[in-house]
């Protein structure tokens, strides 16, 4: 079936849809996204996603082509028109088309181009993976320093999970500096007793939205956080480990580097917190 998908402004069918080859995101990579997941034809904290789409435009001193309301409504037209009830959206915003290709940005007046289009994803909350778990495998970290805006740039992060295909399994996470920074399309977390920990905020990660909300489920529930690098080594000697984003929610890793991770089944921390994610996020979606 066509889906209806969103460009500047208009509901078209996919087919229909075009951005010109002058555009400034197809040339250098010049915009922004944003991944919303739908569960039961609600948007799973959309407040989340919209607040960090307005920070990654203004690092870039990019323009919104509209309001966050107004992308609200789109997202909810978008769910309505292609009868979505587990799925995800993906928002892209770019600095527009130039009449030519130039390094330097076009005039401020030029017209961002936005592109919304639906993923349908059934059993994306009752995924089968979560029971079994992911295995990873860990690769030298080879992106740009400003990996806290959400650029389309995308290319480093795809290799890596080619190379993890080519490897048998399921995901990379990336290495910097003798410490994990994140999955390929993921935030990365170890558990040890109590405690789990996840790269600190900063330059080096996306500030993930589901990470901040599973973080602060994870303290509600009596758990402690550290928000700080962790190695390899710690990495292998953990009890659990786990991703988390908005399309996989928390998904629990059961093996890095070919070593199994405790048990080398899902962990109970990470089991327990994908069910409060879903059940919390769910009540409050919209
Ligand atoms: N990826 N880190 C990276 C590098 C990501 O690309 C993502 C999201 C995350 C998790 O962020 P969030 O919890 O806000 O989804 C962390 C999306 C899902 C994607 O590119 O498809």
């Amino acid at each position: 079936m066509s889906r209806t998908v969103y460009v500047n402004g208009e509901y078209l069918p996919e087919a229909e849809a075009k951005v010109s080859i002058f555009d400034r995101g197809f040339l250098f990579a010049d915009g922004v996204y944003e991944v919303t997941s739908v569960l039961n034809g609600k948007l799973i904290d959309f407040a989340g996603h919209a607040k960090r789409l307005e920070r990654s435009l203004s690092e870039l001193d990019m323009a919104a082509p509209c309001t966050m309301d107004e992308l609200l409504d789109v997202h909810r037209e978008l769910v309505a028109l292609n009868q979505i009830d587990e799925g995800m959206i993906y928002l892209q915003i770019t600095r527009g088309a130039a009449t030519d290709r130039d390094f330097v940005f076009p005039p401020a007046d030029t017209p961002p181009t936005i592109v919304l289009f639906t993923q349908s994803k059934p059993g994306l909350a009752d995924n089968p993976v979560a029971k079994r778990g992911i295995k990873v495998i860990t690769i030298e970290d080879q992106r740009w320093g400003r990996r806290d805006i959400k650029t389309v740039q995308l290319l480093y992060p795809s290799l890596g999970k080619m190379m993890a295909k080519a490897a048998g399994v399921d995901d990379a996470w990336m290495v910097e500096d003798g410490a994990i920074t994140e999955g390929t399309s993921n935030n990365a977390y170890i558990v040890k007793g109590n405690t789990i920990i996840t790269r600190n905020l900063g330059n080096e990660i996306l500030h993930g939205i589901t990470r901040a909300a599973v973080l602060r489920f994870a303290t509600e529930a009596q758990l402690k956080v550290e928000e700080r690098p962790f190695t390899l080594e710690e990495a292998l000697a953990a009890d659990e480990a786990f991703i988390t984003s908005a399309s996989a929610f928390v998904m629990p890793v059961v093996e890095i580097d070919g070593t199994a991770i405790g048990a080398g089944k899902p962990g109970p921390i990470a089991t327990r917190l994908r069910e409060i994610y879903l059940e919390e996020s769910m009540k409050v979606a919209v």
